[in-house]
């Protein structure tokens, strides 16, 4: 089949991963996949000529409200996938709320992350039961065997020699909801103490403004260091060589960081809000702390235990290969998409 496939996708963003990696599933099926931003689109008409032009047979969209909405009325099949926004924030705007309605009424099928997803969608849409399937987000990585570690330290202007080193790492676009200064000040005590550990935060300067301040900051802070975004392959090889992986901001969601660390045998310590709760067991899949006085207490506990890190990482691995399979994602992708070529069937979930 020739499918659109609509999403945001702002780089830097999950979303993006997401949508290029639902779209890879699709693809290997045999699908002509064809990836737009909503976000290039003023108006219905020119979505109604992209799907003329390119002899559209059935479409897809990832959040209900920023894509589905789209979609409607253009007389072709199409499915829905929840974004978090449609349900944490959109949902309690009336007209949006509506529309959302709409694009699901006239939706074959919707996708939620998540059970919760799925039940709070329902609650508010009890005409879409029976519509709504769960699949979690499949997660795969890729590491760049050839990006060296070295290269790495380097940039991070670490000259420490490698094996006494312990790199706490921080994967975090620089904006101020992602909160990544958070554990500065008590990570650079820290180091003052323990001169082998390092806090290094890694992401795209998406706010300039904000990007300066976090500059200034770190510049002001021992063992912590700022290093720019960099490809995904070299990142996930990183992860992989780093000690243990953080996640200390406040926003919604779930972190693929923390997952795809889970995923490359990484500790992870995560700040104890509910989308990390979701996935850390706080001493099962890795370590919740709830302020950077108890992170630094952690810290020192998984250094000095490597029985609790040995564990952590094999529950967190364990996990994600059960809850998070790439595998199990495609194959539910693939066999959705297949009934957007058929009449319209009532379907069970
Ligand atoms: C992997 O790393 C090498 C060495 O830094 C680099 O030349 C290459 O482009 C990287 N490959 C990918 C896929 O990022
Ligand atoms: C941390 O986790 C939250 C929730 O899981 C996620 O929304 C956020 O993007 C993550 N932030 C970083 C810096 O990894």
């Amino acid at each position: 089949m020739r499918l659109l496939f609509l999403a945001v996708l702002r780089p830097h963003t999950g979303n993006a991963v997401t949508a290029e990696r639902i779209r890879d599933h699709l693809e290997a099926a045999g699908h002509v996949c064809i990836l737009k931003d909503t976000l290039d689109f003023e108006s219905s008409t020119e979505i109604t000529d992209l799907i003329t032009a390119e002899k559209v047979e059935a479409a897809l969209a990832l959040h209900l409200y920023r894509a589905g909405r789209l979609l409607q009325g253009h007389r072709i099949p199409f499915g829905v996938i929840f974004g978090g926004t449609d349900v944490n924030e959109d949902v309690h705007q009336e007209g949006k709320n509506a529309v959302m309605e709409k694009v699901l009424e006239e939706a074959r099928f919707a996708v939620a992350f998540t059970e919760s997803m799925k039940e709070s969608a329902q609650a508010q849409w009890p005409q879409a039961k029976g519509k709504i399937y769960v699949q979690s987000q499949g997660i795969v990585t890729t590491p760049n065997a050839t990006f060296s570690w070295n290269t790495f330290l380097q940039r991070a202007e670490i000259s420490q020699s490698a094996d006494n080193l312990h790199v706490f790492l921080l994967i975090c676009g620089l904006r101020q909801v992602k909160d990544p200064l958070y554990l500065v000040d008590a990570f650079s005590a820290w180091h003052r103490e323990e001169p082998s550990v390092y806090l290094v935060i890694v992401g795209p300067e998406v706010d300039p403004g904000f990007t300066r301040e976090v500059k200034a900051k770190v510049e002001r802070s021992a063992g912590v260091r700022l290093v720019g975004e960099m490809a995904r392959e070299d990142l996930h090889e990183v992860v992989k060589n780093c000690f243990a992986l953080v996640n200390s901001s406040l926003s919604e969601g779930m972190s693929a960081a923390i997952l795809e660390a889970m995923d490359l045998e990484v500790p992870v310590l995560a700040r104890d809000i509910p989308g990390n709760a979701a996935v850390v067991t706080h001493e099962v899949t890795g370590l919740l702390f709830s302020d950077p006085q108890e992170f630094v207490k952690l810290a020192k506990r998984l250094l000095g235990d490597p029985v609790l890190e040995r564990d952590i990482v094999a529950n967190g691995r364990e996990y994600v290969r059960t809850h998070h399979s790439w595998q199990t994602e495609r194959t539910t992708y693939q066999s959705l998409v297949w009934r957007l070529g058929g009449p319209q069937s009532p379907c069970e979930p």
